[in-house]
Parts: structure tokens; C-alpha cells; sequence
């Protein structure tokens, strides 16, 4: 009896509460219609299509990655296909004023937001590791540091909009991955530190999403490149992978897998991990953290 008090009841709790959740509503794209949207590393590859399809659905955006001369044409194509409005911030994540200064103007320039969906990757080589702790100490700050900094900037604002955050990652960050190990590294990273935060709003009751995109290979121009006659596997559509990964920040879900298997999220998806979560939260006293320490 204690064992089922103890045990199966929160589990069959959380399965309930799991499947209650995952079916609730469906995508509509008006549901970006006039939302305000930041998009990192929009430059090219995935952050440009998600760009191109909120411009679609009528968005407000800013956009932003190092070379102005891009950015400005994706301004311009976003206006085009119906981008409520539509700016760039040219500039590098690996300064970390840049990412609060960059929050700033954003939030200016469109009166507010949304959504910020965290998508740049500084450039990462595919091979042994070979003892390069620079390039360590870059891919964290690039990939992972300046992620946490551009959320922190935006909370406020995220806050007063019921918000969302979307954090671009991969299947390396749900798995070990050979010959990119530092990649890899800082995606586990973003995972450990974004789902951490997703239960820490929850118990706060900050009312704010976060949706951790699990992608597999996807066809731009920088993976191809990477990964031509060295891993054997099958790229997906980028135009495809941006749209799912606006979905599911739009519909506020935890997690979106997008691979060309269908067994990925399955197997990757991790039940035993979600119910060791939801067990070790219900030891937490929250209720004394919540008085001892500031809100988040
Ligand atoms: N493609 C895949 O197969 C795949 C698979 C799994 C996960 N993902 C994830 O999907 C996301 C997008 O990947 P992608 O393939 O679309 O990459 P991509 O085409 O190489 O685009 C990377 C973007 O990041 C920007 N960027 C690079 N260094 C930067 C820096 N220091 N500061 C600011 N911006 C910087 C680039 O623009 P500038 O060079 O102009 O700065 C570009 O806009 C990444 O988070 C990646 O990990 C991709
Ligand atoms: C945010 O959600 C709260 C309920 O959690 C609601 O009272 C409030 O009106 C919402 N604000 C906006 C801007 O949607
Ligand atoms: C949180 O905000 C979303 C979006 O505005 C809203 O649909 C939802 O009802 C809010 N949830 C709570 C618990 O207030």
C-alpha cells in the first residue's frame, strides 16, 4: 500500500497528466499573427526559415547573427512574405554585452516579445577531440553561455507577455556523439540548465514556456558540409524542421523531436528520467525555498 502511495500513484499521475497535456490544441499560424519574435543565428540554415515562415504568419521580428549584408536581405525577403515588421541587430554572441544590448534594442524595436527562439551555433569541426580546450571554452560561450544571458535579458519582458523561450538543440545533446564532443557537451548543457529553469518557473508560477527542439540531421549548407562522407545519415528538410520548431514553442510544449525516424523520440524521450523528475520534485520543500530566496 505504501508502495503504491509512494510510487505508482505519482507515476500513473504523471502519465495522466502527460497525455492531458501533449493533446490539448492544435497549431494554427495565426497563432503568431502580430506576436513579437526574436530569431538568433537567422542569418542562414534553420534561422532563417523559421524567419521566413513567421514572416508568413505575419510576425514581428528582429533578427540576428554577424553578417549584416545577410541579415539585411532576410529583413528584406521577411517583408516581403508579410513580417508585421521586420529589423536586424547585427552582432556576435560571443560578447556578452552584445547579447543584453541586443535584448534591449529588440524589445524596443518592437514594443515588447513574445518569443525568443535561441538557434546560433559557433562553427564546431568534426573529428577527434584533440585536447583543444579553447575551442571548449568557445563552444560553451557561444552556444551555451550567451543562451542563458539572452534569456536572462528577456525574462522581463517574457514575463509580462506570458512568453516563450525556444532553445535549438540537437540530438547530441540527448545522446553521446563521437568526433563532436564539445558540441555535444554544450547542448547536454543547455538541456540541463533549461529544463532545470522550466520547473523552477513552474513552482514560481512565472508563466513563461520553454521548449527544447531535439533535431536530427538537417539539410544546411554548414551540416552538409560537415558531415559529407562522414557520417552516413539521412538530412531532413530545413523548411520543415523550422516550422515544427515554431509550433512547438507556440503550442508551449516541452520538448519537440524532429528526425527522419520516428523511433528517435521514442527512444530519446526518456520516461524513466521524466518520473525520477517529477518524484524528486515532490521532495522539495518549494515552499520554504520560495521565502528564503528571491523569485526568479
Ligand atoms: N543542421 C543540422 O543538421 C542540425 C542538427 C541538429 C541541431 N541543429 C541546430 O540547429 C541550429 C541551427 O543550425 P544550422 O545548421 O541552421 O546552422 P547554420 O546554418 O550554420 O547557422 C548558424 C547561424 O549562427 C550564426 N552564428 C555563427 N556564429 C555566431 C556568433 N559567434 N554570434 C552570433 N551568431 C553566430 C550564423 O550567422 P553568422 O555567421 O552571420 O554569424 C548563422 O546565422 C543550431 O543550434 C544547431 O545546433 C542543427
Ligand atoms: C497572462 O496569464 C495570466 C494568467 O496566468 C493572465 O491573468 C494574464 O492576463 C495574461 N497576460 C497576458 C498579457 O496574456
Ligand atoms: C499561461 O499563458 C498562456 C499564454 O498566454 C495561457 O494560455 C495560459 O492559460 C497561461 N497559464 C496559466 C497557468 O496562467
Amino acid at each position: 500500500m505504501a508502495f503504491m502511495k509512494k510510487y505508482l500513484l505519482p507515476i500513473l499521475g504523471f502519465f495522466l497528466a502527460y497525455y492531458y497535456y501533449s493533446a490539448k490544441e492544435e497549431f494554427r499560424p495565426e497563432m503568431l499573427q502580430g506576436k513579437k519574435v526574436i530569431v538568433t543565428g537567422a542569418s542562414k540554415g534553420i534561422g532563417r526559415e523559421i524567419a521566413y515562415h513567421l514572416a508568413k504568419m505575419g510576425a514581428h521580428l528582429v533578427v540576428t547573427a554577424r553578417t549584416k549584408e545577410s541579415l539585411q536581405q532576410v529583413v528584406s525577403r521577411c517583408l516581403e512574405l508579410g513580417a508585421a515588421s521586420a529589423h536586424y541587430v547585427a552582432g556576435t554572441m560571443e560578447d556578452l554585452a552584445f547579447t543584453e544590448q541586443f535584448v534591449a534594442k529588440a524589445g524596443k524595436l518592437m514594443g515588447g516579445l513574445d518569443m525568443i527562439i535561441l538557434n546560433h551555433i559557433t562553427q564546431t569541426y568534426l573529428g577527434f577531440f584533440q585536447n583543444d580546450i579553447q575551442h571548449v571554452r568557445k563552444i560553451m560561450e557561444v552556444n551555451f553561455l550567451s543562451y542563458v544571458a539572452l534569456s536572462v535579458a528577456a525574462l522581463p519582458m517574457l514575463k509580462q507577455s506570458n512568453g516563450s523561450i525556444v532553445v535549438v538543440s540537437s540530438l547530441a545533446g540527448k545522446m553521446a556523439q563521437p568526433f563532436i564532443a564539445p558540441y555535444s557537451a554544450s547542448k547536454f548543457a543547455l538541456d540541463g540548465f533549461f529544463s532545470s529553469i522550466r520547473t523552477e518557473y513552474f513552482a514560481a508560477k512565472v508563466n513563461v514556456s520553454i521548449t527544447l527542439c531535439i533535431l536530427g540531421l538537417i539539410n544546411t549548407d554548414t551540416a552538409i558540409t560537415a558531415v559529407s562522407g562522414k557520417f552516413d545519415l539521412k538530412a531532413s528538410p530545413k523548411e520543415d524542421c523550422a516550422l515544427e520548431i515554431i509550433k512547438g514553442g507556440a503550442l508551449r510544449q516541452e520538448e519537440v523531436y524532429f528526425d527522419h525516424s520516428p523511433w528517435t523520440s521514442v527512444l530519446l524521450g526518456n520516461p524513466g528520467r521524466k518520473i525520477q523528475e517529477s518524484l524528486n520534485f515532490r521532495k522539495i520543500n518549494v515552499d520554504s525555498i520560495l521565502k528564503s530566496k528571491g523569485l526568479p
